[in-house]
Formats: structure tokens, C-alpha cells, sequence
């Protein structure tokens, strides 16, 4: 049986800014995300632009990516900045033993980065070393980006072919230091993290917002002790959770043929980030009610077990039609806290975890999750306008869930847009707006669904799965099972 949603909003209120930022990716180094899925190199048969495919550029300016993290994730505490700056055939070759033991020959290097995101038009999140490096390293790669004097390091750069200091738009201060960044104390991270930062300089005005490496999962304990302890040069504490069907991480669940209680788990321990985002958020009131130090999400997404027949340390996965679901009831509840989660980085950009693009060699197919993306780039910059909903559950028990969620804001176009994601994957929905302040009759906009619970986009059938348009009456405006919906309203 449908579902029947209520949906109540009045179009004259205004509820926070959806920071752009909420889009940003995450690109680590890490199996082919950077080498091959961005990066083929000048001298490639593959179409590229000094180097950056083609293909891939093209595609993720079409979805409008706003900020990229580099260079990791658990590399960014092995990473040493100096490895990847000069000629490139110069460069030490190194073994990246966090992700496959594979070589690591340092041709993305800082330059390259940039040079990425400049022809994206995204801004930079670079991810310093606080596990491995130094104070002065980490300080003096800082000074090496953004200084405009003529020291020696800003010269250096000048030299290796930049002479305008790159713009830093969030520096991150280690990753994970309660795992990979170092199995730290989050009282003894903190204490390092004040060290450091207190030593990054950057000319006037050019000071990235800092980022503290915060907790996960359900854990607030980093988010308290990090709020409590460091009053001074921090923008914000990092948070990261991720999607495992089964919650195990020995056994995290497959990414194509699974079951609908597959699917129903996956929803249920995606929703969980609602929780998980309230108690940090709520703690971060405690500790800095100003709501100076925001909350980001810059890492999140599915992971599922990878193919047998691939190189478990590379993390590629299919991504499906439940993939597009879940980035989207994502989207919604980073939107529901958008005062204080103000940037997000889903993990990872190409070929690695809930991608946004799969390549293999000169192919390259565009995932759900891209088009879900898509259609959701109205949301960036947007003001959101508070609404209440009502709507039933999908699933039984202690994994059902809300089976609709939704998003309304104003876009930076004027127009009143809506999302809604119908997770449950047999029953439609039908929605029932009641909206103050403005006469609305249409919605009209883009679906995403399909009939299999599992279907995607493959090198051999690459469009098999793309946003179709979408238009109701708002009388009979019904949405099918396992869909996504965004609209504008008139
Ligand atoms: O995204 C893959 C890894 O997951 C990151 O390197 C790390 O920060 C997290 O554990």
C-alpha cells in the first residue's frame, strides 16, 4: 500500500544556509581513484588536459563539484609534501602501504592537485600529515602554497611553475588520530593539534578554516574533548561514518544481488547518521554554544566487501540504485542540520567506495550516486525553509525507518525546490503539500528509479540508469518505490 506523506511548510520562512560545501568529495590516493581515475598523465592514448582526463574533468564540473579533500584519509599521515613537488620523473617512488602495498610514484603531487581543482572550479581541502611529519613540515608545506614574499619556500614554488600562491580553502590538521592517523588520546591529540596549528601562518586573509580530525559512528567523546580543549585556530572537528549493511566490518555486505533485507538493513544503518549527527551536534552546543566550530562529515558513503576477483586494498565497488537512495537520504538530514554541518566529503570521488564515477582504461561510466549528485546541485548555497512531515515507516521493527524523507529550499535561482526519497522498495508514496505564503499547482523536475533493487550502470550498458523528468499536479502527485524526486515547485 502507498505510503501517505504530509508535507507542511510556509514559503516566507528562511532556515540556514545549505553551505555548498555539503557536496564536497574526497579524492585519497587510494587503488585507481587518483591514478587512472583522474590522473592518466600527459603522454596517454586517453583524451586529457595536461594529464587529467577528459572524460572525468567533464563529468564532475557537469554536477558541479564545489571542494575536493586530498590527499587522504589514512595516506594523508604517510604523505611527505616534498615527494610530490619538481620534475616528475624525479620524484621517489614510494609504497603506499595502507592501500595495496602498491607504488606509489608521486606524479599527484601539490601542483597537480591544484591544478585539478582550478580546472574543476572546486576549492582545495588539503589534508596535512600530523601522524608521521612534523610541526615544521606541516608548516613550512603550508608556507610552500600560500606564501606571496619571496622566501625560499614561496620561491621554490614559483620555480616549480606556480607563481600566484594556491588558494587553501580548509587545511586539515591529521586524520583519524584515534586509528590510522596515530591511536591517539583524543586529550593528546588535542594538545598536538594546538601545537600545530599554532604554527601554520599564512599571509593576511588567506587562512584556511582548520580542521581538527574528529570521532565516528556514534562516538562524541573527540567531538566533546576537542570542543572543551581547543579554544583557538579551529574552524571545525572532523566527523566520519559509513554505511555497512551488516554494521561488520569483517563482513560488511555485497554491492550488486543482494536481498531486500539487505536493502532495509542499509537504510537503517544510514539513518542512523541522523542520530549520530544530533548527539555531536548537541555537544557541540554545550561546548560552543557561539556555533563557531562547525561539524564535518568529511568522510561518509557505503562500503560494502569488494569483488573477489579485485585487489581488496583498492576499495572499488558497484554502485547501484540503493546507492543513489542513500547519498540522497544523506543529502536530506545534512540539509535538517545545516546551522552547524556546513561541509561534507563523500568517500570516495572515482573507482574507490560509493564513487561517483567508474572507469576502466579509456571507458568511464557515471554511477547513480553522480546522478543523485546531479540533481541535487539546486540544494547548493540554497536557504533552507523548515518543514514538518509525516509519513509512515518502511520496514518492521528496530530497522524500519522513515519511507519518505525530504528537503525544501530556496535555490540561488529564486525557485522553490523539493527533494524526496521514497526508501521503501515496493510501496509509492503519495504527497500531500500544505504550503503557506505562495499559490504552488506543479512540480517539475527529475526521478531517478528502476525496477531492480540493484540496478546500475555498467561499462558494457553505461546508461542504464539515468534521471528521467519528472512533472505532477500537486493534486495527484504520487512517487513510485525506491525513487528519488527533485522538483521545483510553481
Ligand atoms: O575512505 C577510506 C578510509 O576510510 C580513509 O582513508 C580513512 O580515513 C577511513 O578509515
Amino acid at each position: 500500500k502507498d505510503h501517505q506523506v504530509d508535507i507542511e511548510f510556509n514559503v516566507s520562512n528562511a532556515g540556514p544556509v545549505i553551505d555548498k560545501d555539503i557536496y564536497g568529495q574526497f579524492a585519497e590516493h587510494l587503488g585507481r581513484g587518483i591514478y587512472e581515475g583522474v590522473w592518466v598523465g600527459e603522454d596517454s592514448d586517453i583524451p586529457n588536459t595536461r594529464g587529467f582526463r577528459n572524460d572525468v574533468l567533464n563529468a564532475l564540473k557537469e554536477i558541479k563539484v564545489p571542494l575536493v579533500r586530498w590527499p587522504g584519509g589514512c595516506f594523508a599521515d604517510e604523505y611527505h609534501w616534498r615527494e610530490g613537488i619538481g620534475p616528475r620523473n624525479e620524484r621517489p617512488v614510494k609504497v603506499n602501504t595502507h592501500w595495496g602495498g602498491v607504488e606509489e610514484p608521486n606524479t599527484f603531487g601539490t601542483h597537480e592537485f591544484f591544478e585539478f581543482v582550478e580546472l574543476l572550479g572546486a576549492d582545495a581541502y588539503v589534508n596535512g600529515n600530523l601522524g608521521s611529519g612534523s610541526v615544521r613540515e606541516m608548516a613550512e608545506w603550508v608556507e610552500y602554497m600560500t606564501g606571496e614574499k619571496g622566501s625560499t619556500l614561496a620561491n621554490e614554488r614559483r620555480a616549480n611553475g606556480r607563481e600566484e600562491p594556491f588558494e587553501i580553502a580548509y587545511f586539515g590538521i591529521g586524520n583519524e588520530a584515534w586509528g590510522c592517523g596515530g591511536h591517539m588520546r583524543p586529550e593528546y591529540y588535542s594538545d598536538l593539534y594546538k601545537q600545530y596549528a599554532t604554527f601554520l601562518k599564512t599571509p593576511h586573509g588567506k587562512k584556511p578554516k582548520f580542521v581538527a580530525s574528529g570521532g565516528h559512528s556514534e562516538d562524541t567523546t573527540w567531538t566533546d574533548v576537542l570542543s572543551a580543549n581547543i579554544e583557538q585556530n579551529i574552524d571545525g572537528i572532523s566527523y566520519h561514518y559509513y554505511t555497512l549493511p551488516s554494521g561488520d566490518w569483517d563482513a560488511k555486505g555485497r554491492a550488486i544481488n543482494f536481498t531486500e533485507d539487505e536493502w532495509l538493513a542499509t537504510m537503517n544503518r544510514t539513518y542512523k547518521i541522523d542520530g549520530y549527527i544530533r548527539d555531536n551536534v548537541a555537544v557541540l552546543e554545550k561546548n560552543d554554544p557561539d556555533g563557531d566550530v562547525k561539524l564535518y562529515v568529511d568522510e561518509w558513503g557505503t562500503w560494502y566487501d569488494p569483488e573477489p576477483e579485485r585487489d581488496p586494498g583498492f576499495l572499488y565497488q558497484q554502485n547501484t540504485l540503493r546507492d543513489a537512495v542513500v547519498a540522497a537520504v544523506n543529502f536530506n538530514i545534512f540539509h535538517k542540520y545545516a546551522e552547524r554541518v556546513t561541509m561534507t566529503n563523500i568517500a570516495q570521488m572515482v573507482n574507490v567506495l560509493q564513487a561517483m564515477i567508474l572507469t576502466d582504461k579509456e571507458k568511464m561510466v557515471l554511477t547513480p550516486t553522480y546522478h543523485t549528485y546531479g540533481m541535487y546541485k539546486v540544494f547548493q548555497d540554497a536557504t533552507s525553509i523548515p518543514f514538518e512531515i509525516e509519513t509512515g515507516n518502511y520496514g518492521s521493527g528496530d530497522k524500519s525507518v522513515p519511507a519518505v524523507t525530504a528537503s525544501v529550499a530556496r535555490g540561488t535561482d529564486g525557485k522553490l525546490y523539493l527533494a524526496l526519497v521514497n526508501l521503501d522498495p515496493k510501496n509509492g508514496a503519495s504527497i500531500d503539500l500544505d504550503v503557506d505564503g505562495a499559490k504552488l499547482t506543479k512540480a517539475v523536475g527529475h526521478i531517478l528509479t528502476a525496477n531492480e533493487l540493484d540496478a546500475r550502470n555498467t561499462f558494457a550498458a553505461p546508461e542504464q540508469l539515468q534521471p528521467a523528468a519528472f512533472e505532477a499536479s500537486l493534486k495527484d502527485f504520487d512517487i513510485p518505490a525506491k525513487s528519488v524526486v527533485v522538483v521545483e515547485l510553481k
